[in-house]
């Protein structure tokens, strides 16, 4: 079973994706790492991070176990891997290696932006996961401040703002939901209640996929003995 869940960042997709994976015990690869990781890769090396062809170099043999997730999750590696996201090589670098963990045997979770879109739009459940942007300003704050960041909630709220833009407006694989992903709005939810919604629509879901049990055969008509 392939779960696809994209939405907006900060939404709550992240931690739902962990927890479904759990769940389910499937996989689960958090795509968003991977543009991050081009991201840090670039400033690192001094590499503009929009220079199409360098960025689209490091994407072919980026390695997520050689990077820190804790700096990758920093707002400032955020912030350029929307940038680095939005460039069509550096997509199209990454794709293979999303596709190949999407088809998993046993089944994959992956979120991101284009999961359900691009990546696997053959995925047997499609999440779509938003929340207020003055919601997820005050969770991506709670994060960043928790994790030692000098922010205030006005500047994430602005910044939140901007990568909604940059992501929804990209020509390449822009962040949209899939036309036949189902909603979650997190606005209201905590993590428990968005796990057991989700949980809801994948059961659902799993009582359609499920191969239909075969009709019982017709026993055959004994042959008779000739006499
Ligand atoms: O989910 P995140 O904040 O870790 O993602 C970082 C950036 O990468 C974000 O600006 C959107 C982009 N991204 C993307 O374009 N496609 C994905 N599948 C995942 C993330």
């Amino acid at each position: 079973m392939i779960i696809a869940i994209d939405g907006t960042t900060s939404s709550g997709k992240g931690t739902l994706a962990k927890r479904l994976a759990a769940h389910y015990r499937l996989p689960h690869l958090d795509t968003g790492l991977l543009y991050r990781a081009v991201a840090a890769s670039a400033l690192t090396k001094g590499i503009g991070v929009q220079d199409e062809r360098e960025c689209a170099l490091l994407a072919e043999h980026i390695e997520l176990s050689d990077f820190d997730e804790r700096e990758l999750r920093g707002a400032g590696v955020g912030a350029a891997a929307s940038v680095v996201a939005s460039l069509g090589a550096v997509r199209r670098a990454l794709f293979e290696l999303q596709r190949r963990f999407a088809l998993k045997e046993g089944g994959a979770v992956l979120d991101g932006r284009d999961i359900g879109t691009v990546i696997a739009p053959d995925a047997d459940v499609k999440l779509w996961i938003d929340a207020s942007v003055e919601e997820r300003a005050r969770r991506r704050f709670k994060e960043l401040s928790g994790m030692g960041e000098d922010v205030t909630q006005e500047s994430v709220l602005a910044q939140l703002r901007e990568r909604d833009a940059r992501d929804a407006g990209r020509k390449d694989a822009p962040m949209k939901p899939a036309d036949d992903a189902v909603w979650i709005d997190t606005t209201a939810l905590d993590p428990d209640q968005t796990l057991a919604k989700a949980v809801e629509i994948v059961e659902a879901k799993r009582l359609v996929l499920k191969p239909k049990a075969k009709a019982p055969a017709k026993p055959r008509a004994k042959k008779q003995p000739k006499v």
